[in-house]
Parts: C-alpha cells; structure tokens; sequence
C-alpha cells in the first residue's frame, strides 16, 4: 500500500467561504476518501492564511484586530467542513505558533545561506491578490490576475534569488510532465513566466505589520506567500520534526496539491524553487483547476453574487450538493454554477436513477420474497452482462481517479445505475413470479441487490451519507467497505438471505417550478405556455393497464394549514387506513385550512415522493376546475380512508 498526501489551498479568511472554495475542498476530500479505500496511508490538509495586507485592511474596515477578525472566520470555514462532512485530518493556520515559528527558522536558512539579501523593491503590488507584478505583465494597466489596481510600492525589501534556480526547475518541469496538470496550465507557467525569465521575488515588507516578523529585522514581515506556502510542510513538522516515524517522513513530498488555476504560478514557480533551496523533493503534483462562475461572471462579495454552502446543504441536503460539485464540470476546466442544473441533477441522477433503483429493487424483494433476498442460481446471459459492466465500472473509477477525472468516475457509476434499472426492465422479476419461476427469480433479486450494493461501495468516496443509507436499508449492519476497495468490489459479497429494510426514497424530487420561487437571484425558467387541452378523442389514449397502475385511494385529512413564505401551497397531514403521510397541495388559495380537516379526499397514492418548497410530499391530491373555480374531488358518501378509488 502507498501514501497520499493530498493538500488544497490554506484559503484567506477574508470573508466567510462560497460554493468555489467548497469546490476544491469536497474534491480533495473524495480523493481522500478514495484512496483510504484503496487502502493507502492518506494524510489530508487544509487551513487558512491568515496575513498579509488585505487581511489587515478588512480588519481595520471592520474596527477588529486582525486576529479577533480572523478567528471569528476561521469558526465558520471550521464549522462549513464539518458540515460538509470534509475527512481532513489536520487544519492549519498560519497565525498559529506551530506555522509561524518554523517560518521564521525557514527563513533564516535560506538567508544564511544566501538565497535571501537585502535591497530595495520598486514596483508594483496587488493587495487582493498579495502578487508583485512588473509593468509589462500588467494587462491595461491591471493586475493580470484580478483586473484590479495595483499600487506601486518602494520600501526596502528582503529578496529570495528566484532566478537562481529558473534552469533547474525548468529541467525538473520538462523531465515530470504530470508535475504541472492540466497541460495548459504547464504551457502557460514555461510561456509565459519561465522563458521571458524570473525575477527574485520580493519576500518581506515593511509598510504594514501583520505578518511574522523577520526573524534578524523586526521591522519587516514576511512575504504572505512565502509564509503561506510553506503551510505544506509546517504542518508536517518540519523543519524541527523530520525524524523516521515524523509526519514530514511519512508524506513528504505531497502527492498532489490542488489548486485554483490563478494561484498555479505560486504552486508551480515560487514553491518549487522555495524547496529546492531548502533542499527537499518537490511534490508529485501541482493540479490547477477551473472556476465556478455564475452566468453573470465570477462570484464576488462585492457583487453580492456569492453562493453560500452551507444554505444549498440545509435545502438540498449534503450528498446532492457534494454530488452536484463532483459531477457537473470536469475537472480543471471552468464551469457554471446554476440552481437549477443543481435540481436537475439531483431529480435525474439521485431520484430517478439511483434512488429509484433502490427503492424499486425493495419493493420487489418485499413483494416477491418476503423481503429475504434469495441465493442465487445459475446466471444467465442478462446477469453475465450485468456483472462483467460491474467488473469494468470498478477499473474505470480506478482509472478515473487517477487521472483526477472525478466527474468521469462518477459518470461511469452512474453509468453502471442505469444499466442495473435497464437489467431490472430486460429480467422482468414481476413476470418471473408470475410465472411462478421461483430459481430464476430469486437469481434476478439478488443481482438487483448486489449490484446496488456495490454502487452505494463505488459511491462512498463521493456521498457521504447515501451509500451508508444504502447498506441500512440492504439490511446489512457492518459497512462492506471497511474491507477496503478491492474485496468490497469484488461481485457476489451480498449475503444472501439477509432481510432488506426499505426505508423513505433515498432523494425525494425536487419541484424545480416552485423552487425557483425561492432563487432570488435567478428567474423561473420560462414554462411553456398552457394549451388548451386537446378535445378527449386526440388525447393519447392508454390501456385500462396503465390506468391500474395509478393507485387512487381515499384519504381523510387529519390537520392542514399554511406553509410559510409559499402563498399558494398548504400542507395536509392525510391518513389512508394505517398509514399517515403528508401532501403539500397547491390549493391555499381556494381553501382555509380549517374547512379541510375531516374531510375525505382522493389521491393518488403512488406518485413518487417530491419535495415542494423544501417540504416533502408524499402523493398528490385529486381537485377539479381552474381559475377562481376549484373544487377537491370526495367520495359522494363516506367509505372510510384507505379505500381505493377505481
Ligand atoms: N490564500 C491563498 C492560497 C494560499 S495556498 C498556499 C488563496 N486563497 S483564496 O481563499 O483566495 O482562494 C483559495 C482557493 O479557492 C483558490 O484555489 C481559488 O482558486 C479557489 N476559489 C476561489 N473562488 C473560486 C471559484 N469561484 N471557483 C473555484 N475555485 C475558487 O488564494
């Protein structure tokens, strides 16, 4: 087994986090994950950069000392990880004296050494960016990165000689191609920094304070990206702890530092030469990914377009927005955040083809067996099939996650979901038993099973809640993949003979029309204009089949009343013989609550669940008429709920 050391950026804590910096931390957590389950040693970093001049600034606008400015943000980004479920296994802040001890004696190395002297700096500086910049790298006058001003700052200047080392690490750049990832992002930094030649690199200031201090000059602070890069191997215990069984022995280098792409410079030219002065390995990898940007353009707290996690997890749930951020774009290119292909996700991948998948494979257990999943018997050609996709869904997630393809990984489990609803429509289980072909049978629902079970094993990396769901309601108590990845994914792990407990739909459908309503920043989607309904006989017509499988049943509704911030919608606590549900029902403007309770109404008792407004909603009720005239459907004279409606 090897180790992975795996790093995302230590993130400023300017202002509270948005779904871009939850971007590349959930990915470098599925990463994590993956490759514990792989079964490798896995150590995973993150934490913030605390100084510098924009930091001081925020602080001063917001009348806080920096410090009191950051903890109080720190809380946040430490509570959002929580709530994403991120598995790091360390959090580090470069205010801590853990980090900011070891800089200075970093630092002092590598003046001792040479490789730091003093001059003057001349130049220019971008504060949002902490970059130093020449005039001709400027773009209309603007910080190439930001597009903001940049201020020309002259004050004496601690040096780190860059351009000392420029040959080496072009020589290790050509000789690693995987170093640099994407490609583009290698061309851009040999094009466009390297072969017009590095500067040494400013690394101290004096015109604020908020930084560790040079440790021989107390009247300069040290570099923020000096300070900040070096959180990779501070926080391993270097350079005071690098015995045989230290941290920094066990992981150093890193396998892989993600990165947004505008900080690849930092990650690829500055980091690379600080380590190679100090005389260590660089990393395996430096992956410069894409942005999340909104329709409108990049999201920015001044713009006020800033989309908050933490919200989209209270009203989606965690694994959708964990799903969404995974899937949606491939990885390291840009890709656009929108609500409304949140909820197509989650309403196409989660509820009708993973969900379903679950829920009707129980169904059938139940209704079929009794709800004990059967031994199987001999496979036929279906199930062949079926298990050798299986087999080549494993490899490709394996072959995915290495290239850091996760959306591809994620792609081909889905994949593999879609083929198991296909397999379950080709095998036919409800004709199997009605055939009364009990072998063939029980082969068909343990395929079912077993193929769900080693989805929910493919899918642990990625959700976080869902695949543990999964094994609950598979009736199986110990987790199969504490086994690790190849034995959990290996076919035919599903014990037979083992009670399934259906539970609640895995993810309920999510009404996109009356979400919208709640996305302030984002118009409704147009709908379609109505038609008037086409005269009965140019209906399509269906078969009393088809109709049989609309189950309508009489309900009596035990309490309704208004849901808040929904104006046309009413909730219905209904019960039909045994069982009790909830129905959210577009009729608060036809009906007060207290004029329904009692009554008996019809519904249609087996609609998928959906969820309106963030509330959840368990069948559909039965109304007649439009406009100002509309009237609910009951029984002509009372038959007691539960009873069906044919
Ligand atoms: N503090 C530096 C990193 C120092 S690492 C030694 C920094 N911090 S940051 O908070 O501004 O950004 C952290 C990361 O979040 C960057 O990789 C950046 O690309 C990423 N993102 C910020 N907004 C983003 C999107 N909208 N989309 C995707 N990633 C985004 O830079």
């Amino acid at each position: 087994m090897g180790k992975f050391y795996v790093t995302t950026p230590i993130y400023y804590p300017s202002d509270n986090l948005h779904i871009g910096h939850a971007y590349t931390t959930v990915v470098a957590d599925a990463l994590a994950r993956y490759h514990r389950l792989l079964g490798n040693e896995v150590y995973f970093l993150t934490g913030t950069d605390e100084h510098g001049q924009k930091i001081q600034r925020r602080a001063e606008a917001a009348g806080k000392t920096p410090q009191v400015f950051v903890d109080e943000i720190v809380d946040n980004i430490k509570a959002l990880w929580k709530l994403l479920k991120i598995s790091n296994d360390d959090f580090i802040r470069t205010t801590e004296p853990r980090h900011s001890e070891k800089v200075q004696r970093i630092f002092q190395r590598l003046y001792d050494q040479g490789d730091i002297y003093k001059s003057e700096y001349e130049g220019l500086y971008c504060t949002p960016c902490e970059a130093f910049w020449l005039e001709r790298q400027l773009v209309e006058g603007k910080c190439p990165d930001c597009g903001r001003e940049v201020e020309k700052v002259r004050e004496e200047s601690y040096f780190f000689r860059l351009s000392k080392y420029a040959d080496r690490l072009m020589a290790h750049i050509e000789a690693n191609p995987d170093f640099i990832q994407p490609v583009s992002r290698k061309n851009e930094m040999i094009n466009n920094f390297l072969r017009p030649g590095l500067e040494d690199l400013c690394v101290s200031r004096t015109t604020f304070s908020w930084g560790i201090p040079v440790p021989f000059d107390q009247k300069h602070v040290i570099y923020v990206w000096l300070d900040a890069l070096t959180n990779y191997i501070t926080a391993l215990g270097y350079p005071d702890d690098v015995g045989e069984d230290s941290l920094f022995a066990r992981f150093w280098p890193a396998n892989l530092h993600l990165v947004g792409k505008e900080i690849v410079r930092f990650h690829t030219i500055i980091w690379p030469i600080i380590l190679m002065a100090l005389d260590l390995p660089l990393p395996d990898q430096v992956f410069g990914h894409g942005w999340l940007v909104l329709d409108g353009g990049k999201m920015s707290k001044s713009k006020g377009n800033v989309i908050d996690p933490a919200v989209l997890v209270e009203k989606y749930g965690l694994d959708a927005i964990r799903y969404y951020l995974l899937r949606e774009v491939a990885f390291g290119a840009d890709g656009v955040y929108s609500e409304e292909a949140l909820v197509l996700r989650i309403n196409t991948d989660l509820a009708n083809d993973l969900g379903n998948l679950l829920h009707r494979s129980l169904s059938m257990v139940e209704k079929f067996a009794g709800g004990i999943v059967p031994a199987p018997g001999a496979y036929g050609p279906l199930e062949e099939a079926l298990i050798a996709e299986a087999k080549l869904t494993l490899e490709a997630v394996q072959k995915h996650m290495d290239k850091l393809e996760v959306s591809d990984a994620l792609a081909a489990i889905f994949a593999l979901v879609g083929r198991a609803n296909k397999y379950i429509d080709e095998a036919a289980p409800w004709s199997l038993n009605k055939q009364g072909n009990r072998e063939r049978l029980g082969t068909v629902l343990y395929t079912m099973v077993e193929v769900i079970r080693l989805g929910a094993v493919l899918l642990t990396p990625f959700l976080v809640e869902t695949p543990a769901q999964i094994f609950a309601q598979l009736g199986l108590d110990t987790d199969p993949t504490a086994q690790g990845l190849e034995a959990a994914g290996k076919w035919g792990q599903y014990p037979a003979g083992t009670k399934v407990r259906k539970g609640d739909p895995l993810f309920p459908r999510i009404d996109w029309e009356t979400e919208a309503e709640t996305v302030k920043e984002k118009p409704a989607p147009e709908q379609p204009q109505k038609e008037a309904a086409p005269p009965a006989a140019e209906q399509e017509q269906i078969t009393i089949d088809e109709f049989a499988k609309i189950q309508l049943r009489v309900a009596k509704v035990l309490a309704a009343e208004k849901i808040e911030g929904a104006d046309k919608l009413l909730r219905l606590q209904v019960r039909l013989g045994s069982e009790e549900r909830q129905i959210v029902a577009g009729i608060a403007r036809y009906y007060q609550p207290e004029e329904l309770v009692g009554k008996e109404i019809v519904i249609v008792a087996n609609l998928k669940p959906a969820k309106l407004r963030g509330v959840l909603s368990q069948g559909m009720i039965l109304a007649a008429g439009d406009g100002d005239n509309l009237a609910l459907v009951v029984p002509e004279k009372t038959v007691g709920d539960g009873a069906e409606v044919r």
